[in-house]
């Protein structure tokens, strides 16, 4: 069954001058910072598809492993007819979703969203092909500002898993939400992966892994900096940290210039003088508790109907409904 034509709300040239705008204000910001989203050009998308893979990043498997055991509840709980999934990668998991909701009858529309172009063509292609009778229709978008503009299936399944949400800062989810909200119909739903707070060594590890595929997706961003913006960013100038920020519950990643050294982003007429040892925060990754999660929802408006996780309560699933 038919792709449909992918609708765009954010064209490389509004994705260049957002890249230039929140470079310009996160690396002179204090702390510096750089938004997480620039890491998924398409060699980001396939470093994060290796880390999904890797021994010591259970999310993946863990959240796999709960809609593995809930999909053909959340299926039936829902009767989903559309199932639109926020950053949706690769949409390897939404498969289970997928067989869940095309077994129990309901699915007629896959709706995938990204920011990476690329890696949402290939995962489009590859679902269309695999769900025959499923339309499906890839959008083009930064879940953070388009919200409102997704198609307004009947009995929409909105999804964000993989805890993506943990890359935005609490101000940040507080908007996310409110959008989420603002979207949702009577006979919606909203599926969330949050990650659960847990062992130091373990989040830091997820972070930090032994064949070093998570230094070079962040160091990727590096590169990322340097084709958009004519910046002389050099990847062996900096090395990656993942660092578990107890007050805050979340790791951070930073890049760590190894020197002093003075940075050119042409496009931006901007230089950035860095000192050795000083570090650019590149993603937060916030690990959450039920309370905080139920509590989050339920100020956008939304409440929790389910909470599914995984027997070691490392990752959590939730539903919720319009409230
Ligand atoms: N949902 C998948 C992929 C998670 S990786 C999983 O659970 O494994 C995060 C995905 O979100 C990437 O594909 C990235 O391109 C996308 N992404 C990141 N920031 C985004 C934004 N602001 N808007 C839309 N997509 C975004
Ligand atoms: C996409 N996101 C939820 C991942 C995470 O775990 O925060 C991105 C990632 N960063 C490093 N490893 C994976």
């Amino acid at each position: 069954m038919p792709i449909s034509e992918t609708e765009v709300h954010l064209d490389p040239d509004a994705l260049a001058a957002q890249l230039a705008d929140d470079v310009r204000a996160g690396l002179t910001a204090t702390p510096r910072t750089i938004p997480p989203k620039y890491f998924y050009d398409a060699r980001g998308s396939r470093l994060f598809d290796e880390i999904t893979r890797l021994p010591e990043y259970y999310p993946t498997r863990t959240e796999r492993a709960i809609l593995v055991d809930h999909a053909k509840e959340i299926a039936l709980v829902t009767g989903a007819r559309s199932l639109v999934e926020l950053g949706s990668g690769t949409s390897e998991k939404t498969r289970l979703l997928l067989d869940a909701l095309r077994d129990a009858g309901s699915l007629e529309t896959f709706v995938p969203l990204d920011v990476d172009p690329a890696i949402l063509a290939e995962a489009a292609e590859a679902v269309a092909a695999e769900y025959p009778g499923v339309t499906v229709a890839p959008v083009v978008a930064d879940f953070e500002r388009h919200l409102t503009l997704l198609p307004r299936h009947p009995r929409r399944l909105l999804a964000f898993l993989g805890s993506t949400i943990g890359n935005l800062d609490p101000g940040q989810r507080a908007h996310f939400l409110g959008e989420v909200r603002a979207t949702l119909v009577e006979g919606d739903a909203f599926l969330l992966g949050t990650d659960l707070v847990k062992a130091e060594e373990r989040l830091v590890a997820a972070y930090d892994d032994s064949a070093g595929v998570t230094a070079q997706f962040d160091l990727n961003v590096l590169r990322v900096l340097s084709r958009e913006l004519g910046a002389d960013l050099d990847p062996d100038a900096f090395v990656h940290r993942a660092v578990w920020v107890a007050e805050h519950d979340r790791v951070e990643m930073r890049l760590e210039s190894v020197r002093d050294q003075r940075v050119r982003i042409e496009a931006l007429d901007l230089d950035v003088d860095l000192a050795a040892g000083e570090q650019v925060r590149t993603e937060i990754s916030t690990k959450f508790r039920r309370a905080g999660v139920e509590r989050e929802l339920a100020t956008a408006g939304l409440r929790m109907t389910h909470w599914w996780t995984d027997v070691d309560g490392d990752f959590a699933l939730s539903l919720s409904v319009p409230a």
